[in-house]
């Protein structure tokens, strides 16, 4: 496995394009699978987890190609509703596939996903929404079983506004015989996003972006070209860097209006901020200040940007805390960053976070996409050269970040595994 090594201690300085959002195309790609025909998605990032779903989308017997970052999806040729375990392994995502394969199929077999290193990530509030509309499942040799000749829309209320289950249960919603509406559905720009995409589809959705989406089930979709929105998350992990190294970046074609505490927040901390029609300008001239935050599903403080604001209030003046309220278990990236010199005692969900003057480097792993993210500020913002082993982690969810990052003025590149994983 490649690592990353960064020579920290440089502000980054200049204008960076945020890419489409990951967490938006991965959902897009799936939604394909409702439409006999190819559709289109521009701005789709060229990350490992899209190309995951390449995989997942060949193995169903779609035709998947990319030309830049637009990814033609012809589901003419798809027949088989198996989703393999070693693709659902990979990538927790994989499991949104169930909502357009029973909607268009009427049947699917999916690998039943496991945990990762941020929580047990169930998909109970999934399935449960489907069962309401008529679905029955099984379960044998870690596979999931799916039946739902019939989707009669229902009403479903989700204990918790997941993000993947509004998804999956949405794209399924969409053909059901009815009227189905989702009530305490998640929020997130992405959903908004495939919601946009499915009405272009011949979709009838009402709500995307509220608590409640009321959908209006048809039974024909059409093939479409859409543009995926832009990366909310990527965004602020560049602002974070940008203020975490004393310096100032442009965000081209970030929305201030997805980041509004992310932005905040930053600001609270000294951070100056300007919102533009193409992107948004932050900058930091002197120590972060502490800041507390708490991570809730949009528009609250995103979990996804919790490690990389962690880093910055690492070398806050002052005592700032964090509560993680989304995961159960997404500290673990925290031994790490006290490795580089950080003060941070953990507690259950939350995080004690005692500033220091400066990190100092130290050889250091990614333990998933956003710690990974989170390390690479840290280093950035330490003195000395650091190494970040399993950089494969922040290639599923940044493109070309060492590249993006060498235009802002840092000195990172990639070196082999030092130690060549042990057999
Ligand atoms: C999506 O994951 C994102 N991933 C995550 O981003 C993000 O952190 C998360 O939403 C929250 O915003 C993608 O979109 C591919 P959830 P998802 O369902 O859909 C529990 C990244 O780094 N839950 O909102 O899996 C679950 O265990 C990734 O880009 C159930 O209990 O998130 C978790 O504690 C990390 N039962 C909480 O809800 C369920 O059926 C939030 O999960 C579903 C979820």
């Amino acid at each position: 496995m490649e690592r990353l090594v960064v020579e920290g201690g440089r502000p980054l300085r200049g204008s960076v394009r945020v890419n489409g959002a990951k967490n938006s195309a991965l959902k897009l790609m799936a939604a394909a699978l409702l439409a006999d025909g190819e559709s289109v998605l521009e701005n789709t990032p060229r990350i490992l987890d899209c190309l995951t779903m390449t995989e997942v989308l060949q193995h169903l017997g779609a035709d998947v190609s990319w030309d830049g970052s637009t990814v033609s999806v012809d589901t003419r040729g798809v027949t088989a509703t198996e989703t393999p375990y070693e693709l659902v392994r990979k990538m927790r995502a994989s499991i949104v596939v169930l909502g357009p394969l029973i909607a268009r199929f009427g049947r699917a077999r999916v690998a039943m996903p496991g945990g990762c290193n941020i929580g047990s990530r169930q998909i109970d509030l999934h399935l449960k929404g489907f069962e309401r509309m008529g679905a029955e499942f099984t379960y044998e040799h870690g596979y999931l079983e799916a039946k739902a000749p019939s989707l009669t829309g229902a009403s479903i209320t989700l204990d918790f506004p997941s993000v993947g289950a509004t998804e999956n249960i949405l794209m399924a919603a969409v053909a059901a015989t009815g009227t189905t509406v989702i009530d305490n559905a998640a929020r997130e720009p992405e959903i908004q996003d495939l919601a946009e995409m499915l009405v272009e589809m011949g979709a009838h959705i009402e709500g995307a972006g509220t608590t409640a989406i009321e959908i209006q089930g048809t039974d024909s979709f059409r093939p479409v070209r859409h543009r995926v929105v832009s990366d909310r998350v990527e965004a602020g992990t560049f602002a974070i860097a940008a203020c975490a190294t004393g310096g100032e970046v442009f965000l081209e074609g970030a929305s201030a209006s997805h980041l509004d505490l992310v932005l905040a927040k930053l600001s609270d901390a000294g951070g100056e901020v300007a919102a533009y029609d193409d992107g948004v300008r932050v900058g930091m001239e002197e120590r972060p200040r502490a800041v507390d935050f708490v991570t809730l599903p949009y528009p609250g403080f995103p979990t996804d940007l919790q490690p990389q604001m962690m880093a910055l209030l690492s070398i806050a003046s002052g005592t700032s805390i964090a509560t993680e309220n989304v995961f159960e278990s997404r500290f673990m990236f925290v031994d790490e960053l006290n490795r580089m010199g950080a003060d941070i005692r953990t507690e259950g969900h939350h995080a004690v976070i005692r500033g220091v003057e400066r990190l100092s480097a130290a050889p250091v792993r990614a333990l998933d996409i956003r710690a990974g993210a989170a390390m690479i500020i840290a280093a950035l913002a330490a003195d000395g050269r650091t190494e970040i082993a399993d950089v494969h982690f922040v290639d599923r969810g940044y493109e070309d970040l060492e590249a993006r990052l060498t235009g802002l003025g840092a000195e990172v590149h990639r070196e082999p595994a030092r130690w060549p994983a042990l057999a």
